[in-house]
C-alpha cells in the first residue's frame, strides 16, 4: 500500500544499496523536486552527500534564504552555496532576447555547478561518483526513458581530473508524481514553504523582465512579486492558482499621477493561470478585490511602477511565462 512513509523507507534502502560508502552531489534549485530528492538522499547516506546551491541572483524574495536556512535546518544537509549573482548579471548585461537569456543562464549555471563539482572532487577524492536528480515519473515517460539508471558523462575537463569521470545518477523520485513528491517531502519534515511551492522556471526572474536584466530591475520585480504572492496566499488562492508569474515590462513606460506628481513608470503584469500540467492553461478568474489589493500595494510600495495590468490570455495562444 502506498504511503509516504513506505516510499521513504523503500527509497532510503535503495539509495543505500546503490551508493554504498561512496559520495554523492546534489544540485538544489530551490524547487520542490530537487529539495525532496536531496532530503531523501540525505536521510539515506547523511554526510556522504554534499548539496550545491548556485545563487544566480534571479531568485524571488526569500528563496535563497529558504534553502540556506530552512532546508538545512530541516535536513541537516551539508550545503555549499555558490554566490554567482555578479557573474550571471555580467554575462546577461545588454541582453534582451529571451532565447539568448535562457542560453546564457543555462550555460553559466552548468559552468558554475561543474566548478563546484570539481572543487568537491578535489577536496573529497574521486570516489564522489553519484549525482542526485529530482527526475519525476512524468519526466521519465516524456523522455522515453526505460528502466535502470542512466550514466551521464560530465564534461568538466577543467583540469586536474581524469577526462572521463562518469557520475551515476541517483533518481529517488522516478516513480512519483508531483503531488506524491510533496507528500514525501512533508513526511521528511520539509517546511510547507518549500514543499507547496508553485512551479518556478529555472531561469528565474530573468525571463520575467521584458528587456535587459539589471540589478535594479530585479530588485523592483522581487518586491512586486513578493506582494502578489503574499496577497494570493492571504486570500487562500494558492491551490486554485497553478502559478502567477509577475512580469516587469522594463522597456515600457506610461504616464501616471501620484499625489500631485506626474509619474512616468513601468507596468507590472499579473499572469495568474489555472492548469493541470502547464501544457495548457486558462487565466484564473480572480476575485476583483484581491486584484485591487495587489494593484494598490504594488503601485504604492514599489518605486518606479505606476500601473498594474492583468493578462487574460489562455495557453495557447499565450505561454504561461512571457519569455
Ligand atoms: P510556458 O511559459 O512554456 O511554461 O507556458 C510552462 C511551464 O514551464 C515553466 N518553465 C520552465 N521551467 N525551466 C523550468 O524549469 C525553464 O526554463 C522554464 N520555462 C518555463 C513555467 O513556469 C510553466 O510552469
Amino acid at each position: 500500500n502506498w504511503t509516504p512513509g513506505n516510499i521513504v523507507e523503500e527509497q532510503v534502502a535503495a539509495i543505500r544499496a546503490q551508493v554504498g560508502d561512496k559520495r554523492a552531489i546534489c544540485a538544489l534549485s530551490g524547487g520542490v523536486d530537487s529539495a525532496v530528492a536531496g532530503a531523501l538522499v540525505q536521510k539515506a547516506i547523511g554526510s556522504q552527500l554534499t548539496c550545491v546551491y548556485v545563487d544566480h541572483g534571479l531568485m524571488r524574495k526569500g528563496e535563497t534564504e529558504q534553502v540556506e536556512k530552512d532546508f538545512v535546518a530541516a535536513t541537516g544537509v551539508q550545503l555549499r552555496v555558490v554566490d554567482a549573482s555578479e557573474r550571471f548579471l555580467g554575462a546577461l548585461a545588454g541582453v534582451s532576447d529571451p532565447e539568448e537569456k535562457r542560453k546564457i543562464i543555462g550555460r553559466e549555471f552548468i559552468r558554475v555547478f561543474e566548478q563546484a563539482q570539481l572543487e568537491i572532487l578535489q577536496e573529497e577524492g574521486p570516489e564522489v561518483a553519484f549525482l542526485v536528480q529530482g527526475t519525476l515519473y512524468p519526466d521519465v515517460v516524456e523522455s522515453g526513458g526505460g528502466e535502470g539508471t542512466a550514466n551521464i558523462k560530465s564534461h568538466h575537463n577543467v583540469g586536474g581530473l581524469p577526462d572521463d569521470i562518469e557520475f551515476e545518477l541517483v533518481e529517488p523520485l522516478r516513480q512519483l508524481f508531483k503531488d506524491e513528491v510533496r507528500l514525501v517531502g512533508s513526511e521528511l519534515g520539509l517546511p510547507d514553504e518549500i514543499v507547496q511551492r508553485q512551479p518556478f522556471p529555472g531561469p528565474g526572474l530573468g525571463i520575467r523582465i521584458v528587456g535587459e536584466i539589471t540589478k535594479e530591475r530585479l530588485d523592483l520585480l522581487r518586491e512586486a512579486d513578493a506582494i502578489a504572492r503574499q496577497e494570493l496566499t492571504a486570500a487562500g488562492l494558492d491551490t486554485e492558482i497553478w502559478q502567477c508569474p509577475v512580469v516587469l515590462l522594463a522597456d515600457v513606460r506610461s504616464v501616471g499621477v501620484q499625489g500631485d506628481h506626474r509619474t512616468y513608470g513601468h507596468p507590472i503584469v499579473l499572469r495568474p493561470v489555472s492548469s493541470e500540467d502547464a501544457m495548457t492553461a486558462d487565466w484564473t478568474r480572480m476575485p476583483y478585490d484581491v486584484l485591487a489589493r495587489i494593484s494598490t500595494r504594488i503601485t504604492n510600495e514599489v518605486a518606479d511602477v505606476n500601473r498594474v495590468v492583468l493578462d487574460v490570455t489562455s495557453k495557447p495562444p499565450g505561454t504561461i511565462e512571457w519569455e
